[in-house]
Parts: structure tokens; sequence; C-alpha cells
């Protein structure tokens, strides 16, 4: 009790001291648990009091699933604010978390790649359209889609940070130069505020020798950028998107609850670092061998007592 009281202060104070942050979830690969980094992120930020925004940049509205806005009351979205100048305000929704809202994404999101080409400042529109809603809250989280197009785009562009959630499967590093080369370019040309702040190592299998490999690459390449928490892959994580809740109201004692509230008082802690961006072309030099090992889900993670 005094320890969770202990957290809330001193998550208020960090937010408090540096404003809020707008923060970017993205890796162009798919199915790498960006979708469940933010739902889960953002969920254990709001356990500590704090006011926190989801959007859902993804067609596939994983993010808004994820929160309890089920498609069919999902009727203005992304698409609506970044394409139609509809107000953000307007789109936020309540989602099954006390602190946490969201604007969910539509179906018309997918078209928005290709409409937007043709429209002017459309790598901004993102930014501009959330500009002033921000302030309104402590943290707010882009969930972005699996692909470098117009909607990471503009994510990166309203961005000030950007969180970069790596599998711990076999190519975890492949296409990370691509995602770097256009932090580069946005840092450069739209958005000179944006920081890569954090790496999280995600779907970590402790039996397997491979998850063990990709953690030591990973962090090999990204130093201190990779937070000290690394996901752990369990059947709960998977399993909560489908009742509409983050894993801290559906099982929040399990072994991914406290890994997310492990990451959230990291995310809290850690400045938004300078660091410059790994250079060189980041290589697997993971042995081959290492895929014969069966990746799967742990045994022992399931409902669990608090240790
Ligand atoms: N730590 C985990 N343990 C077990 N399953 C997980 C974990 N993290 C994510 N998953 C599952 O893996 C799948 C992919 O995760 P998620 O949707 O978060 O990835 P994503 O990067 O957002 O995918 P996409 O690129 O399609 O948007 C989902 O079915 C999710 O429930
Ligand atoms: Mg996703």
């Amino acid at each position: 009790m005094f320890r969770r009281k202990r957290a809330e202060r001193q998550a208020l104070a960090s937010v408090q001291a540096r404003g809020p942050r707008v923060v970017a979830v993205a890796n162009q690969k798919g199915g790498v648990g960006k979708s469940t980094t933010a739902v889960n992120l953002a969920a254990s930020l709001a356990e500590l009091g704090l006011k926190v925004l989801v959007i859902d940049l993804d067609p596939q509205g994983n993010a808004s699933t994820g929160l309890g806005i089920d498609p069919g009351r999902r009727t203005i979205g992304t698409y609506q604010v970044m394409s139609q100048g509809t107000p953000a305000d307007s789109a936020v929704m309540e989602t099954s978390v006390p602190g946490v809202w969201a604007i969910p994404s539509t179906i018309d999101l997918a078209g928005a790649e290709i409409e937007l080409v043709g429209q002017i400042s459309r790598e901004n529109r993102l930014a501009r359209a959330i500009e002033p809603l921000v302030g309104t809250y402590d943290i707010v989280l882009l969930d972005c889609p699996p692909s470098l197009g117009l909607l990471t785009v503009n994510a990166l562009s309203a961005a000030h940070e950007l969180i970069v959630p790596i599998q711990c499967e076999y190519y975890a590093l492949e296409g990370l130069g691509q995602l770097l080369r256009n932090v580069r370019l946005i840092q450069q040309n739209l958005n000179p505020n944006l920081r890569l702040t954090g790496i999280v190592l995600t779907m970590y299998d402790a039996r397997t020798k491979l998850s063990e490999q990709v953690v030591a690459e990973v962090r090999r390449y990204f130093g201190p950028r990779v937070y000290d928490t690394i996901i752990p892959r369990t059947v709960r994580l998977s399993e909560a998107p489908g009742f509409g809740k983050p894993i801290t109201e559906y099982d929040s004692s399990s072994k991914g609850a406290r890994a997310y509230r492990a990451l959230a008082a990291e995310f809290l802690e850690r400045e938004a670092t300078d660091l410059p961006l790994p250079t060189e072309e980041p290589r697997s030099v993971i042995a081959v061998s290492a895929q014969h090992d069966e990746p799967g889900f742990e045994e022992d993670d399931e409902g669990g007592e608090e240790a």
C-alpha cells in the first residue's frame, strides 16, 4: 500500500517535471508487440494515477480492441481527425480502463495512406490535429501500424519519443536499419525533438537459447537504450485482448502484468536521453542452430500469486 502510494507520487512528480509526453510505439515489422505494449503500458501508467490517451494509428484497430472499444462503437476515429478535420477531442472515447482514453481507428484509416499523399503537409496532419489536446493528458501513446508509411511518419512527426518493441525471435534486428534511417530523416526534416527513448524486448521465452541470444544481440547493438524490463511470452498476455482488457485488469497478478508495471516505472524514470542513434547497420550474428529451439509459452505464468 505504502509502496503503491510512493509510486503514484513519483509518477506524478515525473510528469509534472517533464510535461506531457507523446510517445510513438513503432516497428515496421508485424506482430512484435506494438499494440500489446501500447495498451498495457497505458494501463500500467493509469494505475499510477496518470491520465493516458492512446491513439490507434493502425487500421487493424488492435489497440482499440485491446482497450475494450468494440468495432461497432468506432464511428469517429483517427482517420476523421487526420483527414476530415474532425476536432481530435470529439474523437476521444472512454475505454475499459479508468484513466485511459483512446482515439480508435476505423477501417477508413486503411485508405488514409493513399489519400493523404496528395494533401498539403501530409506528414504533419496528426501533430497539428492533436496539438490542442496533448496538454490534457500526462502521456499520449501512438500505436503504429506495421509499416513505415505515412501513418507511421505522422506518428513520428507528432511524437517526442519513440519506443521500439523487438520480439525475441529470429530476425529480430531485421528492418531496424531502415527504421533508424527514417527516424534520422524525420529528426532532420520534420521533428527535431524526436528521441529514441527505449527498446522493449518482448515475448521472451526463458526456455529457449534463442531468446537469450536475441537479448544479448539487441543489448550489444542498442546499449543503454534497451529497457532492463523484458516482457515474457505468456498465454495471459495473448488472451487479454479477446476480453477487451489490458493485462492489469484481466489478470492483475500475472507475470505479464508485473512486467508491464515494471516497464511503466522504468519509462517514467528514464530521461529522454539524447544518445545518438547507432550508425552501423544492425547485423545478426545469431547462429542458425538456435532456430531449432522450439519457442512456446512458459508454463509457470498463469494467474500466479504476487511473489
Ligand atoms: N508477451 C506476449 N506473450 C504472448 N503473446 C503476446 C505477447 N505480446 C504480444 N502477444 C501476441 O502476439 C500477437 C502480436 O502482438 P501485437 O498485436 O501486440 O503486435 P503488433 O506489433 O502490434 O502487431 P501488428 O504489427 O500486426 O500491429 C498478438 O496476438 C498478441 O496477443
Ligand atoms: Mg499492432
